[in-house]
């Protein structure tokens, strides 16, 4: 009998910032966040949508269910009584089990990979009293060797810069990332004296996290803290030649340069370390909040021979990873484990069918919409047109990330249709663009590359990317591609590939379908409407073409 990816049917849940849900069930994964289905974005709290929604995708009864997994130990009264009630409503008195929030990040990351054996990494601001961990994945099994507190937290100190500049902490660090690549100055603030390394983990010298550290860090750099508000406005703007400007930009470059330094030391000493098998430190499976940090990851990236990123590193991925932590749990006997079965794609969410997009259209008196053959075809056709287009097909990815089936498409190489696009979707001037890039283009595009189909590192830019890719890339001559292969996304691959047949770019601008601040659309109405909202030119929906 070939081995299955379950033996039991398991419930992951998570009902803390960006809440969600997975169901493992044999071969099957399903999994959604509740911010897609409540349309808040990050949405905190129990995630009913979510749990009937996976339920509902797998096509069990609640009572089908064997367990109930939960991510995080600790909860108030009041969460736990509401995430009591709430599972005994949706699936009856199934058994639930915790499991520590550090531990479900890493069995997200291990139990994906496909690895036999590799080390695996957490980093985040904290869960459950720690922020960051190491563990040894071996057969099945994970074994935490080392963790850091919640005050010697890599991720808070990040989460404070974002803050200490007037974004908003755990949500907005992916901007002080992309402003720090406008630095331009050649001296950097020094963070040592704030947080290091040490061994393998963190030392926190502040001793403080939160607002405390803010302050702390503000006097630090000589910040004037009572103009924060004022210099994200400036940074909203891109007014370079204001003075905060200069300084916020002098600000995310050292903080980053400092991530990427402890990433890099830490990786450093974890080889070096006696105790830590030779066979362990080939392979290296990562997760948490800070392996949001694309650009820092590449450190890690280059200490290993081979990097797995877990493709929903964040708490939005917790779901999933207690599930999978419970799953190896139950399989005692390892044998049970198919640890060959790595995730193959992250289309894990809702899919409709052309019926329900039918009946969406049908309702719509302002748009022209028609039944099409062959989508590559025309879709390809108005990329070389400089439209603008939604890509809406299948299952909802899990995670973050667009990887063509929730995309908005463009013209990789066309600079003013990315100016026209990051105004049209809102966004902040500073924020790059992605592409996504054939396979067989990798090497012609980027530094370096390695597989990145989940879109969790960036790379340096090869010559030829300069001019095909020039609105997909940072100021810093980096991108965060999504490299496809034919196989992991049949229709996305063929419209990419006749738009090089065309024009000789093996690439297109992606970008995530919602408004910025938006999570991405889930429903063919959600797609629509924001098609409306944003200015797209064009729509394809499943098997039709919808115009405005
Ligand atoms: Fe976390």
């Amino acid at each position: 009998m070939p081995l299955k990816l379950a033996m039991k049917t398991i419930l992951g849940v998570y009902d803390g910032h960006d809440a969600g849900a997975a169901l493992i069930h044999d071969d099957e994964i399903h999994a959604v966040n509740e911010e897609r289905l409540s349309r808040e974005k990050y949405h905190r709290g129990f995630p009913e949508k979510s749990i009937r929604e996976v339920i509902r995708l797998s096509g069990l009864e609640g009572n089908e269910i064997d367990k109930i997994a939960v991510a995080g130990i600790y909860r108030n009264k009041k969460r736990l009584l509401k995430l009591k009630n709430g599972l005994k409503e949706i699936v009856g008195d199934v058994e639930i089990i915790t499991v520590n929030h550090h531990d479900a990040h890493a069995a997200g990351a291990y139990f994906t990979s496909g690895w036999e054996k590799s080390l695996v990494l957490t980093i985040d601001a904290a869960g459950d009293g720690i922020s960051s961990a190491i563990y040894l994945g071996e057969s099945g099994g994970l074994k935490k060797i080392v963790e850091s507190s919640y005050l010697d937290s890599l991720g808070d100190f990040y989460a404070s810069v974002t803050e200490m500049l007037g974004f908003v902490p755990m949500r907005h660090e992916g901007k002080v990332m992309a402003l720090g690549a406008y630095y331009t100055g050649e001296e950097y603030h020094d963070f040592a004296d704030c947080i290091e390394v040490d061994g393998l983990g963190f030392d926190n010298h502040l001793e403080v996290t939160g607002s405390e550290s803010v302050k702390e860090l503000s006097e630090k750099t000589d910040f004037p803290l009572n103009r924060k508000e004022e210099c994200s406005n400036v940074l909203r703007d891109g007014k370079k030649d204001h003075e905060l400007w200069d300084e916020a930009t002098k600000i995310a470059a050292s903080a980053q340069k400092h991530l990427e330094d402890m990433l890099d030391q830490l990786c450093e000493n974890i080889k070096e370390d006696d105790e830590i098998k030779e066979e362990f430190k080939e392979d290296i499976c990562y997760s948490g909040g800070v392996a949001q940090n694309v650009k820092a990851n590449k450190f890690v990236r280059d200490n290993f021979q081979n990097c797995y990123i877990f493709p929903n590193m964040g708490d939005g991925g917790l779901a999933l990873g207690a599930a999978l932590y419970m799953n190896s749990k139950l399989n005692d006997d390892k044998n049970h484990w198919n640890w060959k079965e790595s995730l193959k794609s992250v289309y894990l969410g809702p899919r409709f069918n052309t019926e329900q997009v039918e009946t969406v259209l049908s309702e719509e008196e302002d748009l022209r919409w028609e039944k099409i053959e062959d989508v590559a075809d025309l879709a390809s056709n108005m990329l070389t047109e400089e439209k603008l287009m939604g890509l809406f097909q299948g299952r909802m990815e899990y995670g973050p990330r667009a990887l063509g089936n929730r995309s908005i498409l463009a013209d990789p190489s066309n600079v003013e249709l990315k100016k026209d696009l990051n105004q049209k979707l809102g966004r902040e001037p500073f924020q790059p663009f992605s592409p996504t890039i054939l396979e067989e283009y990798k090497d012609e595009y980027l530094v370096a590359p390695s597989s990145n189909k989940f879109m969790t590192m960036s790379f340096d830019i090869a010559e030829r990317a300069k001019e095909d890719l020039a609105a997909a890339v940072h100021v810093d001559g980096t991108c965060r591609p999504q490299i496809l292969k034919k196989e992991d996304n049949k229709t996305f691959y063929t419209i990419i590939k006749r738009f090089e047949e065309k024009t000789g770019i093996g690439a297109v601008l992606n970008t995530s379908y919602n408004l910025h601040g938006d999570p991405i659309v889930c429903t063919p109405e959600e797609a629509v409407d924001s098609m409306k909202k944003i200015g797209l030119d064009a729509l394809f929906c499943e098997d039709y073409l919808i115009r405005d």
